[in-house]
């Protein structure tokens, strides 16, 4: 197995304004002070309002986190009232992008084709899309979440060329878990988790998905991410809820440290 570097990346979704998000990173900065997390990434996706606040915060504290954005548009500039667009995020030193986060999917009508067309887009400016497949209920109950993620990643990254695996990260999110309190198992996560690692190997090949970080995202808390991490197609976790209280999304990033 190779090396991966861990990951681990707070999605607040429409929560935190730009005040409240610069108390959150200031919180989060003391709860990790002295805590281990070198040699794994951490991400923060906070609002689009609240990107510019928190990366002054960074730089000016030299806090070893980067940014991430929730979402973006697929074209670099036009009349799209309302919309980012990468170049906009790469001027804010934005480094992550989630592309077909289930949310957008279910309540904005994005397809693989629109998921697709902006991890083209985030790869055109440089950026790393996180890309977020997972299954509903009603599909793993059927027995279908493989073959749901299966066409989720094919759908998503058609056309797309990955030459350094570390400009991909794959979340998997199965839809049922997020927000519910209701984790995968350890086990079930690994397993599907392993299903996306094969599948990116037809895709990309087995080299480059063998170095391509997959994460699982899905009511991770302080008490289950080391279970979680220690699986070994785990390389990471998108973290909703948890994210949003500085003490839990510290000992989530320090897991390997706390007795959580
Ligand atoms: P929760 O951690 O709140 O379940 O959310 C997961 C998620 O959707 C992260 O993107």
């Amino acid at each position: 197995m190779s090396e991966r570097l861990p990951i681990i990346t707070g999605n607040w979704k429409m929560h935190r304004d730009h005040l409240e998000a610069i108390q959150l990173v200031q919180k989060l900065a003391y709860h990790l002070e002295g805590a281990d997390y070198v040699g794994q990434e951490v991400v923060l996706c906070p609002p689009f309002i609240a990107l510019r606040s928190v990366q002054t915060l960074l730089q000016s504290d030299r806090l070893p986190m980067k940014l991430g954005a929730q979402t973006c548009h697929d074209q670099d500039e036009g009349a799209f009232t309302g919309e980012i667009s990468v170049p906009m995020l790469e001027r804010l030193d934005v480094s992550y992008v989630l592309a077909g986060h289930s949310e957008r999917r279910e309540l904005f009508g994005e397809t693989d084709e629109v998921v697709n067309a902006k991890v083209k887009a985030i790869r055109k400016g440089g950026l790393r899309p996180i890309l977020c497949v997972g299954e509903s209920l009603e599909e793993r109950e059927s027995g279908r979440a493989v073959d749901v993620v299966t066409e989720q990643l094919r759908g998503s990254l058609a056309g797309v060329s990955v030459t350094d695996p570390q400009d991909l990260v794959v979340a998997y999110e199965p839809v049922w878990a997020i927000g519910t309190g209701r984790t995968a198992t350890p086990d079930d996560a690994q397993e599907m988790c392993a299903a996306v690692r094969a599948e990116l190997g037809s895709i990309l090949g087995e080299p480059t998905a063998d170095h391509v970080r997959v994460q699982y995202g899905g009511s991770v808390k302080p008490g289950n991410i080391r279970t979680l991490m220690a699986e070994p197609d785990i390389d990471g976790a998108l973290v909703g809820g948890a994210s949003l209280s500085s003490e839990d999304f510290a000992l989530i990033v320090a897991h390997r440290r706390t007795n959580a």
